[in-house]
């Protein structure tokens, strides 16, 4: 029985299992997907799936219509009252699936689980993911100068966090 997060017009949030594994390491190997991502390894992935959830947990983004996969998302840090959302990948790209499934994350997080703050962050030259995030009401935090080495060259993160007080004015 797959255990479901939260449901909205298009898609549902979903807990993976380890028929999803192969997946979710294809979409972090994807080198679309491989460029504005730091992938973990098939154990790690395998670990996480068999915790408790407690602590962090893979989610699948499911089309609701066909049961497919479209995206998979990493959360981090759930034992404290700041959430760390990771690995944040749709594979059908440009169809507005990336904005409704984090707007469900979002709701899952403060009005389902009551977290007090969400944090993510996001390479400075990502362009969409920027967008997005900034457009669904995330705060610009930090900036960690050539914080990733990655194939030889220095690469700058942002980081980013709404609070919950930020996310329930935004719902009035
Ligand atoms: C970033 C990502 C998750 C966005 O998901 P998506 O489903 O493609 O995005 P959406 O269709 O919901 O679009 C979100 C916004 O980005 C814009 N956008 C999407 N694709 C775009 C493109 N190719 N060029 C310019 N803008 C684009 C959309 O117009 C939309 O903004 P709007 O609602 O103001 O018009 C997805 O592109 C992805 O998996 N990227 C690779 C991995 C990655 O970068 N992850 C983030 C790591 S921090």
């Amino acid at each position: 029985m797959n255990e479901i997060l939260i449901e909205g017009k298009n898609l549902r949030l979903r807990r993976a299992n380890m028929a999803d594994l192969n997946y979710i390491m294809t979409l972090q190997y994807t080198p679309e997907n491989l460029k504005f991502i730091v992938p973990f390894d098939m154990n790690y992935h395998r670990e996480n799936i068999n915790s408790d959830g407690a602590e962090k947990m893979d989610v699948i983004v499911e089309e609701i219509a066909t049961g497919n996969s479209v995206g998979y998302f990493m959360l981090r840090k759930m034992d404290s009252p700041s959430i760390e959302f990771t690995h944040v990948i749709i594979s059908r790209k440009g169809q507005g699936y990336g904005r409704e499934a984090l707007k469900l994350l979002l709701k899952w997080t403060f009005e389902l689980k009551d977290f007090h703050r969400v944090w993510i962050d996001c390479k400075d030259y990502n362009k969409i993911a920027l967008h997005l995030y900034e457009s669904l009401g995330f705060v610009r935090e930090g900036f960690l100068r050539e914080y990733l080495l990655t194939n030889g060259v220095y690469e700058n993160l942002i980081v980013f966090g709404m609070l919950d007080s930020e996310y329930f004015n935004r719902q009035k």
